[in-house]
């Protein structure tokens, strides 16, 4: 029988990231869809909409600018906060190596594309979604990934598609796609709690949870 770990997540946040999927989780951790609790929300600058809407919440936050003990300082503030697992969210910096290191396969990233498709530096937002319509895809969707030193590039937890109409528009069909990364983002954490995905390799096996009475 898996036991369940509750998540003590940090969710990293990006200067103009509305917080959506951040809200998404923290919304799951509290209505008992995801064990565990957003600890703290971690962005570079006071006014980012993410950490307003975080503190509005009563989640705690903090602001870490990235300079010279980035690296130092966020994992003081991880280890202090308990924190066992990260989530990014709209945060469009590499995280720093030993950062990495530290959770690694702890750290998980939404990307609203299906990789490797898409993806990459300078990938994110709407000019992920311009360049879908653009090329012509019938289908898109978001991909639930962890976290190595590159972007977009480690394993595979689990994607999500959605048609690509005719008549879409980037905009049209960013709001297609932003509920199911809200919903993948909370799958793929529930079966991080209950300790259900392998890695073979940068293939990840999702194993059978145990049977419920
Ligand atoms: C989402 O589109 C996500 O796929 C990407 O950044 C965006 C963040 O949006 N990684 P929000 O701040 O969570 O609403």
């Amino acid at each position: 029988m898996t036991e369940i770990k509750p998540l003590r997540l940090a969710v990293f946040v990006g200067v103009r990231g509305r917080g959506s999927n951040l809200m998404a989780i923290h919304s799951a951790t509290q209505d008992g869809r995801l064990s565990g609790e957003v600890a703290l929300v971690i962005g570079t600058k006071p006014d980012a909409p993410a950490l307003l809407r975080a503190q509005e919440a009563g989640i705690p936050v903090a602001v870490i600018a990235p300079g010279d003990s980035y690296e130092a300082q966020l994992l003081a503030t991880l280890t202090k906060a308990h924190v066992n697992t990260i989530a990014l969210a709209g945060y469009l910096r590499k995280l720093p190596e030993a950062v990495v290191e530290h959770f690694r396969n702890r750290i998980v990233n939404v990307h609203p594309a299906l990789l490797p498709a898409f993806g990459g530096k300078g990938m994110y937002g709407h000019h992920v979604h311009e360049a879908v319509v653009a090329y012509g895809c019938k289908v898109s969707g978001c991909t639930v990934h962890f976290v190595d030193s590159e972007y977009d590039t480690g394993p595979i937890v689990l994607q999500r598609t959605v048609p690509v109409l005719d008549t879409d528009t980037p905009e049209t069909l960013a709001a297609r796609i932003l509920p199911e990364e809200h919903a993948a983002y909370i799958e793929a954490l529930q079966l991080l709690a209950e300790g259900r995905i392998l890695l073979e390799g940068r293939r990840v096996v999702i194993t059978s949870g145990s049977p419920r009475s």
